[in-house]
């Protein structure tokens, strides 16, 4: 069945995407479309995936080759000089977090930063109170929730 981030796995294929940071593992549906197009994956989630396994999020199978940190990603345990091609942010959809994670994103992604939902009414005031530029994402002339800013 097509799942809503297969999206995704075509994004990074098309753009040559090797590297993400993943803020948000949730049921891992995000995760395996990286890893789909060969990714190499860090996916950080502030609960284990068993405290994760409500009707919160949907669970896939646990990747095996992603690196899973388990951390609020305000304390991310990544040095500050390590880049991925793209971060993608799909945790809170709150508007100061995800102010937050916009510098966040500003710090580790070297090209590409996607927000899934950036519709919702938080996450765009976020973004149009950080004033980026955000677009949303379009693969084969079919509109997607997911938002994509190309950091120059
Ligand atoms: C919408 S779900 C992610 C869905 C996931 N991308 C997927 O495809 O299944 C949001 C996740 O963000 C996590 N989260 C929320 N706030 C966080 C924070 N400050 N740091 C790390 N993870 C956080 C939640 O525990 C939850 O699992």
């Amino acid at each position: 069945m097509t799942h809503r981030f297969d999206v995704l796995t075509i994004f990074c294929l098309e753009h040559e995407i090797k590297t993400v940071l993943e803020l948000g593992s949730g049921g891992f549906g995000s995760t395996n479309r990286f890893i789909r197009a060969d990714c190499q994956v860090v996916s950080v989630d502030w609960k284990t995936p068993s405290q994760r396994n409500s009707n919160e999020v949907i669970m896939e199978e646990q990747p095996k080759n992603a690196d899973l940190i388990i951390a609020d990603d305000k304390f991310l345990p990544i040095g500050s000089h390590v880049k991925f091609d793209l971060v993608f942010i799909d945790t809170s959809h709150e508007k100061e977090h995800t102010k937050y994670e916009i510098d966040l994103a500003k710090q580790y992604a070297s090209k590409w930063v996607i927000f899934d939902d950036y519709n919702f009414h938080a996450v765009k005031t976020a973004i149009n109170e950080k004033g980026i530029n955000v677009s949303p994402l379009i693969i084969k002339t079919t509109i997607h929730e997911i938002g994509v800013w190309e950091i120059k």
